[in-house]
């Protein structure tokens, strides 16, 4: 069966418990049921527990925006996908924001992706290069390098459940996003990588997406490239209109591709 369209909001460092809630709130009201699109939101730690009480079940899943490797134990101030598990259902791993201000490594990486499969959370990798690594013509190598490390603890099996999340850097928090062309090559990039590592059965099963700098006026022309499979939304998703325009286009764009 095929797999819906992913939307995911991540809100990142923004809004206080109350703020969320009434955000959440909006978008319990606003945002239609779609059958084929999955809409994830991904709330600071903090208001997981109450958004989880909050949310319309049928309408929304929450993440995670990282967790730690550890499942427990004597580690002040961190969170374990054991403790989240409860919680949530996917969560985002390696967003260059937690690369780049935490220093996060690609072998850190890789151990939070198996902490994430072995708590049952489904991942969703986000992978990009930055303005420098495309200027001197990397890409290619820093995606292989980000994919390859990342799920090589992982079985073809664990594989087929993953999200992977193409975000140049250079594109977050820009005017605009990354052109449809460049999009389409770096996608067939990674699932070329996925099918070479792991075979056609697992590439054809994940799902990629694309984020950065995504509004509602660009979704019709990112989902019609093929091998995307929905969006990871930073600003855009903060603003409940403009957040359900975009599950709307995403759920159009599925319509006209059937
Ligand atoms: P913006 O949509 O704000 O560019 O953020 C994208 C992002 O980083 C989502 O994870």
């Amino acid at each position: 069966m095929k797999k819906p369209q992913l939307v995911v909001a991540n809100w990142k460092m923004y809004l206080n418990i109350h703020d969320t809630s009434v955000l959440v709130n909006r978008l319990n009201k606003k945002v239609p049921l779609y059958r084929n699109v999955e809409v994830v939101l991904a709330p600071s730690y903090l208001s997981l527990q109450p958004v989880s009480m909050e949310i319309d079940h049928r309408k929304f899943r929450l993440a995670a925006q990282d967790g730690y490797f550890k499942d427990e134990g004597a580690y002040t101030g961190a969170i374990s996908f054991s403790q989240l598990r409860e919680l949530v259902n996917y969560a985002i791993i390696g967003h260059s924001e937690r690369r780049r201000y935490f220093g996060e490594s690609l072998d850190e990486i890789r151990d939070k992706l198996s902490a994430c499969v072995r708590n049952g959370i489904t991942p969703i990798l986000c992978v990009g290069e930055t303005k420098q690594e495309r200027t001197q013509n990397e890409t290619k190598q820093v995606l292989h390098d980000q994919i390859v490390t990342a799920l090589s603890d992982l079985t073809s099996e664990d594989i087929e459940n993953l999200v992977l999340a193409y975000e140049p850097v250079w594109a977050i928090g820009a005017d605009e996003p990354a052109k449809p062309d460049t999009i389409d090559k770096a996608v067939d990039w990674i699932r070329y990588q996925v099918r070479e590592l792991y075979g056609q059965k697992a590439e054809s099963s994940i799902r990629v997406l694309y984020g950065g700098s995504d509004e509602p006026e660009y979704v019709a022309g990112i989902m019609e490239i093929p091998g995307i499979n929905g969006l990871l939304v930073g600003r855009a998703s903060l603003n409940f209109e403009e957040f359900s325009d975009i599950i709307t286009g995403v759920h159009l764009s599925g319509l006209s591709n059937e």
